[in-house]
């Protein structure tokens, strides 16, 4: 596969088949991930892989944690700014609608699309998850190179026959992540990250999502 190839070919992968990833797989890319570009090379990433008997017994405390009434934490950060604008609201509609046609989930079917939600919390059943977190002190420029390896990280994964879904929804419930993973105070949780082996019987990863026209997003100086 060429570069054009897996980075057409990338997609977020929302149901994986039971099958275990290689710890020499992830070592590897990994290993050649933290190659990615950072400002000023800080590599402000922290990278945490749950796999085997841990990422069950995450999924089993998610599970508790959720089907507590208390459940909801101080999210670590606006996953979107309050009042979305356009031409970003409509693009956030328009996945959603894409995401739930493709389930077969009607719009007005609240508590089916909740429950979709929160298969995120079990990594859409993917047997291993990687979670991204930061110092504190860092800014909006270091955020974005943990973009920048994330996105290298899903490619790499790619070109090894596996698939992925970067997840900020992870930021919602930072204490029981926190706890989980034992970070120290200063790290902030950005996101999760479900790997595994992409299941495409399932309609949901047959979902070809959209993108804006060039003409929208990029300007030519000639
Ligand atoms: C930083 C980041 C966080 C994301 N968080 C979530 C998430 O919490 N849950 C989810 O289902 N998808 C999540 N996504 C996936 C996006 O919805 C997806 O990338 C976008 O709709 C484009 O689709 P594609 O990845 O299939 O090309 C996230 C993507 C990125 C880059």
């Amino acid at each position: 596969m060429n570069i054009y190839n897996i980075v057409d070919d990338r997609q977020s992968v929302r149901d994986y088949h039971d099958k275990e990833v290689p710890v020499a797989l992830i070592e590897k890319v990994l290993t050649y991930a933290l190659r990615a570009p950072s400002g000023g090379n800080l590599q402000p990433w922290n990278i945490h892989v749950v796999n085997g008997d841990s990422i069950n017994r995450l999924k089993a405390t998610m599970h508790s944690r959720l089907n507590n009434a208390d459940a909801a934490e101080q999210p670590e950060y606006d996953i979107y700014p309050p009042n979305l604008k356009s031409p970003y609201r409509e693009r956030r509609f328009q996945i959603g609608e894409a995401l739930y046609g493709q389930l077969g989930i009607p719009r007005k079917d609240k508590a089916a699309r909740q429950a979709w939600f929160l298969r995120n919390f079990e990594f859409f059943g993917a047997p291993m998850g990687l979670f991204f977190t930061i110092d504190r002190s860092m800014g909006s420029p270091q955020w974005s190179d943990l973009g920048m390896i994330m996105q290298t990280i899903m490619l790499l994964l790619k070109a090894e026959g596996l698939d992925s879904c970067a997840q900020e929804c992870w930021a919602l419930y930072p204490n029981t992540v926190g706890k989980f993973l034992k970070l120290e105070e200063e790290q902030m949780l950005f996101a999760g990250m479900a790997v595994g082996y992409g299941n495409y019987e399932n309609p949901v990863n047959r979902l070809k999502t959209e993108r804006a026209d060039m003409g929208e997003v990029v300007t030519f100086y000639g």
